[in-house]
């Protein structure tokens, strides 16, 4: 496994491969590398001849007051990690040749990274689009591979590939949880003991709508109700958004007839958690 920190070399590297023919697997991440990342690494694996993953806390999608400088960065264990894995390269390149000075190119897509988690952080998205933008320009992989764990982006991601006609096959892999239920998520490290239990919240509130559903219940605003009630139940929980929502153009859904999203982001003491179900 060789770590590649220069935006050139990586190119060339992934030219070579690409000139023999070699498939390549992209996966972005941001490091502190869990069994959800792992899970889209084996997947890469399985299906490519050349896996790459990306280990960028990227600046350009945090929020002044959020948690850039405190992101987790284990990288010594996501390198035993990804060895174990069988990656062929580490692309983690430096914040300064990444955005050099003067920096000035910004990828948006529009009326979706406005939406949900977009609202409170607004900028996300767009600094989402353009580090994977440019990740695709550096390594050109054949396919990248993204989480259903974060939705929203997967969605953007997606119609950013469409409608920019970047050849690169985007494939979602499912949401890993731990036992009990929690969406494994890098940011789970930032919760106290009492706060992990706090956090069960999330995905019981998911359950909830999936047996409501299931018993036949179509409104949304009563889905949401019962869910909001269940949460609130925790003192340490504050609720960002609870929504059920197109899973394609994310658009609030009322009644819901087939396919739709329930997403929900809620801060359990300074952890802002995200989680989803999509509705089949
Ligand atoms: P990060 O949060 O490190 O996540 C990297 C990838 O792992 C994302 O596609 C995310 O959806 C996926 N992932 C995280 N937790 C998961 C889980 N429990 N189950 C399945 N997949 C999971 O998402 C980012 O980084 C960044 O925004 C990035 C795309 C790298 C751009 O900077």
């Amino acid at each position: 496994m060789k770590i590649i920190r220069n935006i050139k070399e990586m190119s060339e590297v992934a030219k070579k491969h690409r000139q023999r023919r070699k498939s390549i697997g992209l996966v972005p991440t941001m490091g502190a590398l869990h069994e959800g990342h792992l899970s889209l690494v084996r997947q890469a694996r399985r299906e490519n001849v050349f896996v790459v993953v990306s280990i960028f806390v990227n600046p350009a999608q945090f929020g002044a007051k959020e948690d850039l400088k405190s992101y987790p960065e284990p990288f010594k264990n996501d390198l035993v990690s990804c060895r174990k894995e069988g990656v062929d390269i580490i692309f983690h390149p430096e914040a300064k040749q990444i955005y050099p000075e003067g920096y000035k190119t910004y990828v948006e897509v529009k009326n979706l990274s406005d939406l949900l988690c977009g609202k409170p952080r607004p900028g996300h998205f767009i600094g989402v689009a353009t580090i994977v933008t440019k990740f695709f320009n550096i390594v050109q992989p054949d396919t990248a591979y993204f989480g259903q764990k974060d939705a929203q982006q997967a969605v953007i991601i997606k119609k950013m590939v469409k409608d920019l006609n970047i050849p690169v096959e985007i494939k979602v892999m499912p949401i890993v949880r731990q036992k009990d239920g929690l969406a494994m998520s890098s940011r789970n490290t930032y919760l106290s003991a009492q706060g992990k239990k706090d956090a069960l919240v999330l995905s019981q509130s998911l359950n909830l709508a999936k047996d409501l559903i299931q018993k036949g219940l179509r409104d949304s605003h009563k889905i949401i109700h019962s869910m909001n009630n269940l949460i609130k139940n925790k003192k340490a929980a504050k609720i960002e958004y609870i929504a059920i929502v197109d899973s394609k153009n994310l658009k609030p859904i009322e009644i819901i007839k087939n396919h739709c999203l329930i997403a929900l982001a809620v801060k359990i003491g300074k952890a802002r958690l995200i989680d989803n179900y999509l509705v089949t």
